[in-house]
């Protein structure tokens, strides 16, 4: 079985290294501005965690990794996008991430907007020059509506609205998911689901990994939530204690940190049963990747 840790020390790197290449354009003009403002944000420490979860999801059908490369990074580049966005004076108004400042505190913040802006389009032009070398069209054509609309209304840029426009006070369970299951899950579930369609994944084991995807993605920004309350700044890389700072409706707000934990603990059980559901392949890596959303400390 491929240990986790092994992979991400493998991939890491390769995929840190192939973003860095996609945005070595040439420019002699202020618009040299806008490629350090994006290279700024994306290649600073941060885990890297979707394009893993791509590469692992694509470990299952095919070794081949510089086809889902391409996608990988694409991804990275609209979560770092996402985040650039979310830390906007006009959204959360954070002045650190990914351990250091954010992209409007070190660039301005109209070149922050336009940076998050051309990452995300820059990710989907990767997507149509790059994928092509190795998928059928259709298959390019599917990956892009899958993405595109895990990061449009009903998905990132959804929830990030619903989020903003909570209220923690008198916001439901209900609610809470929903904005959980798009402001964070929806792209988290992408990285499994588009590898799947692309490797031709059969209908059960499609199922599967989507019900799984479901669970992984939620379960991800449940352990955001605690770590906003448990965390510390230094290994975070970003600022705690911002959720109640800001209202936010969270499963802290509405639970409790133990009973968030124990909604964390039974999302990771679902994940793993959805897993064990798929008895032809191995899929060791994605149920490390369980762990791995658990314990996480950053
Ligand atoms: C943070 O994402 C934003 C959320 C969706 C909770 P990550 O925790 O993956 O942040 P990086 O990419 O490692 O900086
Ligand atoms: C952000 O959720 C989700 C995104 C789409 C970026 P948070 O606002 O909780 O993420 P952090 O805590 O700032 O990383
Ligand atoms: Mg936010
Ligand atoms: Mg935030
Ligand atoms: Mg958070």
């Amino acid at each position: 079985m491929i240990e986790l840790n092994d992979f991400i020390k493998k991939y890491k790197p390769v995929v840190e290294s192939q973003l860095i290449e996609y945005l070595s354009f040439k420019l002699n003009d202020p618009r040299s501005e806008l490629k350090k403002a994006m290279c700024y944000s994306i290649s600073a420490k941060a885990k890297r965690i979707r394009p893993i979860i791509v590469l692992s999801t694509f470990s299952l059908f095919n070794n081949k990794f510089e086809r889902i490369l391409p996608l990988a990074c694409a991804i990275e580049m609209i979560h770092t996008y996402s985040l650039i966005h979310d830390d906007l004076p006009a959204m959360d108004n954070d002045d650190f991430r990914r351990g250091q400042p954010t992209c409007h505190k070190k660039f301005r913040e109209d070149i922050a907007i336009l940076a998050g802006d051309t990452l995300n389009t820059f990710a989907f032009e990767l997507i149509a020059k790059e994928m092509v070398k190795y998928y059928p069209a259709q298959k390019v054509l599917k990956s892009i509506e899958l993405l595109s609309s895990s990061c449009g209304i009903f998905g990132m840029a959804g929830g990030q609205v619903l989020d903003l426009l909570s209220n923690s006070d008198t916001g439901s369970y209900d609610q809470l998911k929903s904005i959980h299951k798009f402001k964070t899950g929806a792209l988290i579930k992408a990285c499994i689901t588009i590898p799947a369609v692309l490797e031709n994944a059969d209908t059960k084991t499609y199922d599967s990994l989507s019900r799984f995807a479901d669970n992984l993605g939620l379960l991800f920004q449940i352990i955001d939530d605690i770590l906003d309350v448990t965390g510390k700044k230094e290994v975070l890389g970003k600022s705690p204690n911002k959720d109640i700072k800001q209202n936010k409706l969270t499963y802290i707000k509405l639970f409790g940190l133990e009973k968030a934990k124990d909604a964390a603990n039974k999302e990771m059980i679902k994940a793993q049963k959805n897993l064990d559901n798929i008895k032809n392949i191995d899929t060791g890596i994605l149920q490390q990747i369980i762990l791995y959303f658990v314990n996480r400390e950053f």
